[in-house]
């Protein structure tokens, strides 16, 4: 399998970075939602710790990626696909690069407004981004929450794609995303 991606193929970097990246989103979408309906307690605490944590892995691990991709060629999408849902499809990926970065950044301001430095894994803690301030606090954790829905409608609309392609258009779209 190459390192990096050829005209028909994703690369190493690029499928491990895709799937790594998917995995945790999922994971915190999940955990996000679970750990804000859970009464005060120690356990909600550590949860809310754990969800920044990798929430931060994932806006370093979108940096990388970013910086990959436009350093990359792309494979293309079979000739059979009409240009319009190409479009669509290419505007559904860099909304998830939008949303890879717009949604820790939001986490991170929320938390800075709530005046509750972030520690990423113990190692050290992130610059307050903003000085604390309950209106902020109530604006990033809306734009947060409603980020989150806007991915859950991208997702299904993308898997349902990947899954259409493969399973009823029978091309190679997906398998190019495997190793
Ligand atoms: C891509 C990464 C992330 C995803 C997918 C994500 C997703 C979510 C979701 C779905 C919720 C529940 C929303 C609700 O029902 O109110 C949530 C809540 C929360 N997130 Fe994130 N998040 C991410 C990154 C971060 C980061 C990096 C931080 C902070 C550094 C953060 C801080 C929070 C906090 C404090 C809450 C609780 C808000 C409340 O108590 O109402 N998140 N997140
Ligand atoms: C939240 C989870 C996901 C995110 C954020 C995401 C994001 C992306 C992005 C940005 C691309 C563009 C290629 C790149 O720059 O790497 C892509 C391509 C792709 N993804 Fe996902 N993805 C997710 C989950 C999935 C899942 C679960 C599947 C399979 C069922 C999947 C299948 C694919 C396929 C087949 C491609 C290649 C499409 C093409 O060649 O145009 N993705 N994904």
């Amino acid at each position: 399998m190459q390192i990096k991606n050829t005209e028909n193929h994703y690369g190493l970097v690029a499928i491990s970075l895709h799937w790594v990246i998917a995995i945790l989103i999922i994971g915190l979408v999940i955990l996000g939602l679970y750990m804000t309906g859970l009464p005060k307690n120690p356990e909600k605490l550590k949860l809310y710790g754990w969800h920044k944590e990798f929430g931060i892995l994932i806006l370093v691990l979108a940096m990388l990626r970013i910086v990959w991709r436009i350093g990359s060629i792309v494979p293309l999408l079979p000739n059979s696909i009409p240009d319009w849902q190409k479009l669509v499809a290419h505007m559904v990926h860099w909304a998830f690069y939008g949303f890879m970065f717009a949604q820790p950044i939001t986490g991170w301001l929320m938390s800075s407004a709530a005046g509750i430095p972030v520690s990423f894994f113990g190692l050290f803690v992130l610059p307050d981004l903003i000085s604390p301030n309950d209106v902020y606090k109530a604006i990033f954790r809306e734009t947060h929450e409603w980020l989150a829905y806007a991915v859950i409608v991208l997702f299904f609309a993308h898997v349902g794609a990947a899954l259409k392609h493969h399973f009823i258009s029978k091309n190679d779209v997906l398998r190019k995303m495997l190793p």
